[in-house]
């Protein structure tokens, strides 16, 4: 990944949508990325015709890029994301969040589907990540560091912005959903976690795993980008309860919590736009 390569991808999708800057941009997680389709006027974009952009694996599903006018602005979601356990590199992850910084998006939501660690922490449950643990011992900024991106030791003390936690707890109010905050811990996957990995986990304060959302929020920390997440938890985390995991429970438990998520982006996309 190169800068140049970013300009390019960001100069395609100005060209493609018409809109010279982006004020916002969404990463839907498991089972919500129809979301995007579903906004007014929203212009899709597949990823295999965006330069650079890398596509994901799963049959069929090749995703997309959409842009829909919000407010008195724009906002650029992905529908479809690509995992470090499919095999991409960290630069291939994050190459989407860091093409919407570039268009000009200031403030980017990150949404995934988590396992819940218990105590207040339920399948069904919507949480605003508060901060994250890395447990994969990888990071996207390793490599040379391009200046023109972020510092080569970015600052980690507030990854996940209060700011966006402010308008989050708007958003939610307005939606009258309820919901809390929680640490999210990023595990490679694929395999899902083993009890012991969860209690270790729990022992350090987690409350949320997934196998997603943290390269992109570090990659757009680097650039300075204002950060927030969502979790949906689709399970109990291995070990919580005596039921083995199995991804069904996961996009089941998606599908019934969509309307809420939903009620909550419709509110959260205009206060994201405004800044
Ligand atoms: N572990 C890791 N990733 C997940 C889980 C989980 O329990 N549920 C949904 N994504």
């Amino acid at each position: 990944m190169s800068y140049e390569q970013l300009q390019e991808a960001a100069a395609a999708i100005a060209e493609r949508t018409g809109r010279e800057s982006h004020q916002a941009a969404v990463v839907l997680g498991s089972g919500l990325s129809d979301y995007a389709a579903s906004l007014d006027d929203a212009i899709e974009i597949p990823y295999s015709e965006i330069p650079f952009f890398p596509e994901p694996r799963v049959v069929g599903h090749g995703g997309s890029l959409f842009s829909a006018p919000v407010g008195d602005g724009a906002v650029l979601l992905f529908a479809g994301r690509v995992h470090t356990y499919e095999g991409w590199d960290l630069d291939e992850v994050v190459f989407g969040v860091r093409t919407a910084a570039l268009t000009g998006a200031s403030s980017i939501l990150l949404t995934n589907a988590a396992g819940g660690l218990g105590d207040g922490f339920a399948p069904g449950d919507l949480v605003a990540i508060r901060d994250h643990l890395n447990y994969t011992a990888r990071n996207p900024l390793v490599g040379m560091n391009d200046d023109r991106l972020g510092p080569r030791f970015p600052d980690m003390s507030e990854v996940y912005s209060k700011r966006l936690r402010g308008l989050l707890e708007r958003a939610f109010q307005t939606a009258s959903v309820s919901y809390r905050e929680g640490v999210y811990a990023w595990f490679l996957g694929p395999s899902y976690e083993t009890p012991a990995e969860i209690e270790m986990v729990k022992r350090v304060g987690g409350d949320l795993v997934g196998m997603s959302t943290v390269p992109e929020a570090i990659a757009l920390n680097h650039m300075g980008v204002d950060v927030a997440g969502i979790s949906l938890v689709t399970n109990y985390a291995a070990g919580i309860t005596d039921a083995p995991l199995s991804h069904e429970e996961v996009t089941e438990t998606a599908a019934e919590a969509r309307e809420r998520f939903t009620a909550v982006l419709d509110a959260l996309l205009p206060l994201l736009v405004k800044g």
